[in-house]
């Protein structure tokens, strides 16, 4: 595989796509309430997507090597779930915290965006790692221009992270995209300023730190795709897909309702 350099039309593209991802976690915020089921969410997800967007659902049947395909249109993953959760008829309850993970694809372009929603009053704790999570991937977006290092993204992210007695899953990383799902680069939420490649103006990526309260160690359920803490301790994450530019960067999945871009984030062109 090789790292794909998007033109043109290749941006205006994975700009609508992005911006049709994050329009359905607009949509789908007010129906993450206790009661409702993921599978539900699931149905509500692909119904927007197909009737409303014209798009389509990437994860339905997605089939990455050694996988069986994937069942559902979204994954959601609650409290010690870290990735990859398929949807089913268990109801959300109070105090759960939960990533709903969408993958679009509008005109060949994918636009791959995930948020974690809190089912009612959640925990202090879970409240924390949501919020630091979110901060987490902002400190590796804002790292993003044309000339900076992929490791530089890592760092920004392990360091604020574990300077907050939070541990980075390292199984699971941010990856280029475009035409597909899961391109080239890998983009590791850890490692060393300087280290790996160097991003190019026109590059997709995707910036996903999974972040969890206890240990990092994670293991598969036996779904095939359902990834948990090994502690079972809490996990969260958030997902944007990002575009590489000369001064900075460009974040595609951003919406009328996403949430804001914390103050420590400057703008970067
Ligand atoms: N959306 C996930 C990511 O951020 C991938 C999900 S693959 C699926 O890369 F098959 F589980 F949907
Ligand atoms: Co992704
Ligand atoms: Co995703």
């Amino acid at each position: 595989m090789t790292i794909t350099i998007k033109d043109a039309a290749g941006i205006a593209g994975m700009r609508v796509a992005g911006r049709l991802a994050a329009e359905l976690l607009d949509y789908l915020a007010p129906f993450v309430k206790p009661g409702v089921t993921t599978n539900e969410l699931d149905r509500l997800a692909d119904a927007y997507t197909t009737q409303v967007q014209g798009a389509i659902s990437a994860p339905l049947n997605y089939a990455p090597g050694g996988h069986n395909p994937y069942p559902k249109a979204i994954c959601t993953s609650i409290n010690h779930q870290v990735c990859h959760g398929i949807p089913n008829d268990k109801p959300l309850k109070k105090g759960d915290i939960v990533n709903v993970d969408v993958t679009v694809i509008k005109d060949g372009w994918h636009g791959d965006s995930s948020r974690m929603y809190m089912v009612g009053d959640v925990s202090v704790a879970a409240r924390r790692l949501c919020n630091l999570t979110y901060d987490a991937m902002w400190k590796g977006i804002r790292q993003v221009r044309e000339g900076a290092f992929l490791g530089d993204i890592g760092h920004a992210i392990q360091t604020f992270a574990e300077g907050q007695g939070l541990s980075v899953v390292r199984e699971f990383c941010g990856h280029g995209i475009g035409r597909k799902f899961h391109e080239d680069p890998q983009v590791l939420h850890y490692g060393r300023p300087g280290t790996l490649d160097r991003l190019v103006a026109g590059m997709t990526i995707t910036i996903e730190p999974m972040l969890n309260i206890g240990r990092r160690d994670i293991k598969e359920m036996g779904d095939g795709w359902t990834i948990v803490t090994k502690d079972r301790s809490l996990s969260a994450q958030w997902e944007h897909t990002v575009l590489v530019t000369p001064t900075g960067y460009e974040v595609l999945t951003l919406s009328a309702n996403s949430p804001p871009i914390p103050a420590f984030v400057t703008p970067s062109a």
